[in-house]
């Protein structure tokens, strides 16, 4: 590619490029400029006719992008809940549906204040840890995951967003490193049956933040366990469309105060809280 290129053919190219494998491809032509450029969708509109510089590094993004690699991973950038993270592949990529997950602890604890002890299990690129730790401005919170992919990753954003000193990260498998008293357990744990047939562009993502495990919900009811055998007083968490029927199955005989689910924006069941 010319470094003489301009804005608006760049635009096209991209798009051409990317419309027989991607929706959006004039909306994607214009973010990975964006991104190329760091400035925003008022310049890209006046400046139709600047020269586009390095368009051969743009263009190897395109090429990523072509193989259906999610954009998130290639500008390195996600949103979620209004706020900016990094992202890369070794976390799985925030989906707006988790920003309900947040939505349900705020409802149960009314006490912004509050001094309590959150876990997060499974905090990949630690939105979730990060959302409660600036919502509960006096809460601990202690995120584990297995991977050490996705550690690295929670703690660039947890540097990035100044909350060293609230969230501590451990690795490990489920709730085997926390020896404390835990007040409210969160978790978006991997849900998905191991042999489930997968979109091409979620090869890209950790295989290990999607599947839990031959049927999908064994990690739920691991972590279901750890609730009751603990006395955990909270406990909020994701789940598949299909897994609502199973937990609550799961629950039935177990005692405990109230089991709540919320459903998604399609109108899917997607997560509960236990309360005991
Ligand atoms: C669905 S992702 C959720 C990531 C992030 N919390 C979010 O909502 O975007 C699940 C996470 O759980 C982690 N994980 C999988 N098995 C685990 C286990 N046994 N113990 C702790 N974390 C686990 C994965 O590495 C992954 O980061």
């Amino acid at each position: 590619m010319s470094s003489g290129y301009l804005v608006k053919d760049v635009l096209k190219d991209i798009s051409q490029t990317l419309s027989p494998i991607i929706e959006r491809a004039s909306r994607e032509a214009q973010l990975l400029l964006m991104h190329h450029l760091n400035v925003d969708e008022l310049w890209l509109l006046m400046n139709q006719n600047s020269h586009v510089k390095d368009a051969h590094k743009l263009f190897e993004w395109v090429e990523r992008r072509a193989k259906n690699e999610p954009l998130e991973y290639i500008t390195q950038k996600v949103s979620f809940y209004s706020e900016e993270f990094y992202i890369a592949q070794g976390a799985l990529i925030p989906r707006p549906e988790t920003e309900l997950l947040i939505d349900e602890v705020i409802k149960n604890v009314t006490d912004k204040n509050a001094r309590m002890t959150f876990v997060e299990v499974g905090v990949g690129s630690g939105i979730i840890s990060i959302m409660l730790a600036k919502t509960f401005v006096n809460a601990k919170i202690i995120a584990v995951d297995i991977s050490q992919a996705a550690i690295d990753i929670a703690k660039i954003n947890i540097e990035k967003f100044n909350l060293g000193d609230r969230i501590e990260l451990r690795l490990g498998s489920l709730l085997e490193p926390i020896n404390e008293h835990i007040d409210y357990l969160v978790s978006n744990p991997p849900y998905i049956a191991n042999n489930a047939a997968l979109e091409s562009n979620l090869s890209y993502e950790p295989q290990n933040a999607l599947f839990g495990g031959d049927i999908g919900d064994e990690i739920i009811k691991e972590l279901l366990d750890e609730v009751l055998s603990r006395n955990i007083n909270f406990f909020s968490c994701e789940i598949g469309y299909d897994q609502k029927d199973k937990i609550q199955n799961y629950l039935n005989k177990k005692s405990f105060e109230k089991l709540e689910f919320y459903k998604d924006f399609s109108d899917f069941d997607r997560g509960f809280t236990l309360r005991l």
